[in-house]
């Protein structure tokens, strides 16, 4: 895995996590051009439909759509992080399905990520395959001054570990979180959340992989997402994720940087 270019960088002031907003990753794949199938188009509307209203129930669909020939096939999985609610959830799926046709109208091989949320369509079957082929890191310029760079990287990969651990069991259904005291006044805050159609150890695999990044892109930032169709993992010295712990009032506040990463 190497790191390909610094993408852009955004000013923002992380006031509050708590919004599905935008979508934070979107890749068409211009080898998948349409070109005049309007039946795929049909049956990505029909995917999307059926993504809509059956994922929320569950937080995880997969399903197909294909025309009475068998012919155009469409696979397509939409999941929600699993500590979102249900409602956060839905409109979360529905802004994605909506915004993934403006941004990929002529495409038959899309992903969109948003923070709650990921769904994915694809004229090939990739259910259950790894997928770490291209992602996406966001980070927080700031350095971490609180503790010196050793002492971080070790809380960092204890408290990794330990999430990473919980999420691959069954029962957790791909989702770790946790938190950690780095000093008194500062808590790290953790997340790793795998697609629900991976096993347990293509889960664990990706999670290795994502959270390389920490040592490498991120190394002793003072936040980080790795971002991949099979995983999504992230730190914050705030909280972020459900629900919202009480006893922080750290806010994110810091210059985002992104970078892309290509097999
Ligand atoms: C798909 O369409 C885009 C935009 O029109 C074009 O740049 C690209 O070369 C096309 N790809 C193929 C494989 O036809
Ligand atoms: C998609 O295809 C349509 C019809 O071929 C074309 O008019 C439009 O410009 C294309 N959009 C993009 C974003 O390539
Ligand atoms: C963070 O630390 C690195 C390495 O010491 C340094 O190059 C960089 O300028 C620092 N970034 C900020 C925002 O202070």
């Amino acid at each position: 895995m190497k790191t390909l270019m610094v993408k852009g960088l955004l000013l923002l002031a992380i006031v509050c996590s708590c919004r599905a907003a935008d979508s934070i990753w979107e890749v068409c794949n211009k080898d998948s051009n349409i070109s005049g199938s309007s039946q795929i188009s049909t049956n990505i509307d029909s995917l999307l439909a059926t993504l809509v209203s059956k994922t929320p129930s569950r937080g995880f669909l997969t399903t197909t759509s294909s025309s009475y020939n068998n012919k155009d096939n469409v696979y397509g999985l939409a999941q929600c992080r699993g500590d979102i609610s249900k409602s956060d959830c839905s409109s979360c799926i529905q802004d994605a399905a909506k915004r993934i046709r403006e941004a990929c109208p002529n495409q038959s091989d899309s992903r969109i990520l948003y923070d709650f949320c990921f769904l994915r369509y694809s004229p090939e079957n990739f259910f259950g395959k790894l997928d770490t082929g291209s992602g996406l890191i966001y980070f927080n310029t700031a350095n971490v001054t609180e503790t010196d760079p050793k002492t971080f990287d070790n809380e960092l990969g204890a408290l990794f570990d330990r999430i990473r651990s919980e999420a691959v069991l069954p029962k957790s259904q791909g989702l770790g979180k946790g938190k950690a005291k780095l000093t008194p006044f500062v808590t790290l805050n953790g997340l790793v959340q795998c697609t629900r159609d991976l096993t347990e150890l293509e889960c664990a695999q990706c999670f290795a992989t994502a959270v390389g990044s920490f040592m490498t892109t991120c190394h002793n930032k003072k936040g980080c997402r790795v971002l991949y169709s099979s995983c999504y993992v992230r730190y914050e010295f705030y909280p972020f994720y459900f629900p919202l712990d009480p006893a922080q009032t750290g806010r994110g506040v810091g210059t985002i940087s992104s970078v892309s990463l290509s097999p």
